[in-house]
């Protein structure tokens, strides 16, 4: 019997991606592997059911029949706890991102459930792992859309404008937190013409910053952690931050912060006493919303003003990229599946390879992810 690969309709509401688009599903296909797809899963990333059948996909009329008829099914957000019992069976395997940290009643159904788990968000940043890495692709998107949110937003022009009735200077962006996110923001302000300022905690960013025609803030503590990683700031740090960074927030018509400590809440960088020194209708997009913000005044999912100041702290940025989102996380998925599934169409035991050892979140009824583990005893 050929594996089949199931594709439900996100349970989140207000997701819009899909975790495998038609093209994939195509390739899939042609390598002997069947994919069902929950009618409408794609609709609203723009993939029409057609395209699937097109791909020579089949169809699941709901959730119930999708869960039933597969062997792995394949998300993009984490699953509620009910979803997880509902595909209680032996042998299930899930594979989505899960964010253990804040899914912890998910993590214990899909547990208890007994599924095995691949976490796509515990991708190793290792060389072999670059195509499947779904931080990357994800915090590509999220980057793009917090520049064009913040042009939105705002009540002025980005690039400088000569004409016969006035001049326009171009406007003065800061974006703090230069990784993934962040230097994609740079990139898109600097294609709308802006001036950018970046500021982040690692000295290592400083070359890609300039390379995108950026000016760098150096910090001035040099706070690189472990992986490449930023570590958290001491509060003595931290304030010495505040003062680095108080004078380029007072005089930046938009802000974009995307500033991360893995594992941890996200840094506080942009205070509401550095709001309350913002020009009016400036605009402040927290890209780092979703894991607590960096602006003290962020309200997830909302809009909240101060002073005039606009602070928007959107919490699902790849799903408001729908199409290119969904079409990035099928590719990283597709990768995986290539490792995951042997030669022979059977799974591969995550024991002998390093990624699928590193993505296995739970599996047998037994949590495999040491800091998950240690999260869900200490509660
Ligand atoms: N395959 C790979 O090897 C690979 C892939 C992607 C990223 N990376 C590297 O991993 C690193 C982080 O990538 P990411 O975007 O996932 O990181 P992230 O999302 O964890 O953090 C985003 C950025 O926030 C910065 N930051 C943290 N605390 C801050 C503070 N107080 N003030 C300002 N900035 C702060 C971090 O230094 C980082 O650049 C980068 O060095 C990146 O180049 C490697």
């Amino acid at each position: 019997m050929p594996l089949r690969i199931g594709v439900p309709k996100e349970p989140a509401a207000g997701e819009r991606r899909v975790a495998l688009v038609p093209e994939t599903a195509a390739r899939l296909v042609k390598g002997g592997i069947e994919v069902l797809i929950e009618k409408g899963a794609g609709l609203r990333a723009s993939y029409p059911d057609k395209s699937y059948e097109e791909a020579g996909a089949g169809f699941a009329g709901d959730r119930a029949e999708l869960f039933a008829k597969t062997d792995l099914v394949v998300q993009v957000g984490p699953p509620t706890p009910e979803d997880a019992r509902s595909y209680e069976k032996p042998g299930g395997i899930l594979i989505s991102l899960v964010y253990p940290g804040r899914n912890l009643d998910a993590v214990r159904a899909m547990n208890e459930a007994k599924l095995t788990v691949f976490a796509m968000d515990l991708m190793p940043r290792i060389s072999r792992a670059q195509a499947m890495d779904v931080l990357s692709s994800q915090a590509t998107a999220a980057g793009y859309r917090a520049a064009l949110l913040a042009a939105e937003l705002s009540p002025r022009f980005l690039p400088m404008l000569t004409t016969a009735f006035g001049t326009i200077r171009p406007a003065k962006v800061l974006v703090c937190g230069a990784g993934v996110a962040g230097l994609m923001a740079i990139a898109t302000f600097r294609r709308l013409g802006a001036m950018v300022e970046a500021y982040d905690v690692r000295a290592a960013a400083a070359e890609q910053v300039q390379s995108l025609g950026a000016k760098f803030l150096a910090p001035p503590v040099e706070a690189s952690g472990s992986g490449g990683y930023a570590r958290e700031l001491t509060e003595e740090e931290r304030a010495k931050q505040r003062e680095l960074l108080s004078s380029a927030v007072a005089a930046a018509d938009a802000v974009v912060t995307a500033a991360n400590v893995p594992g941890k809440k996200a840094p506080l960088i942009i205070t509401r006493e550095m709001l309350r020194r913002m020009r009016p209708a400036a605009v402040v997009v927290d890209a780092a919303a979703e894991s607590g913000g960096n602006c003290e005044s962020t309200k997830p999912g909302s809009r909240v003003e101060e002073n005039g100041v606009i602070i928007v702290g959107p919490t699902n940025l790849p799903g408001e990229l729908a199409h290119h989102s969904s079409y990035m996380y099928s590719k990283n998925v597709e990768a995986f599946l290539k490792i995951l599934i042997g030669p022979d169409g059977r799974v591969v035991p995550p024991e002998q390879d390093e990624i699928l050892g590193a993505t296995l979140l739970c599996g047998a009824g037994s949590l495999k992810h040491g800091p998950t583990r240690e999260l869900l005893e200490v509660r």
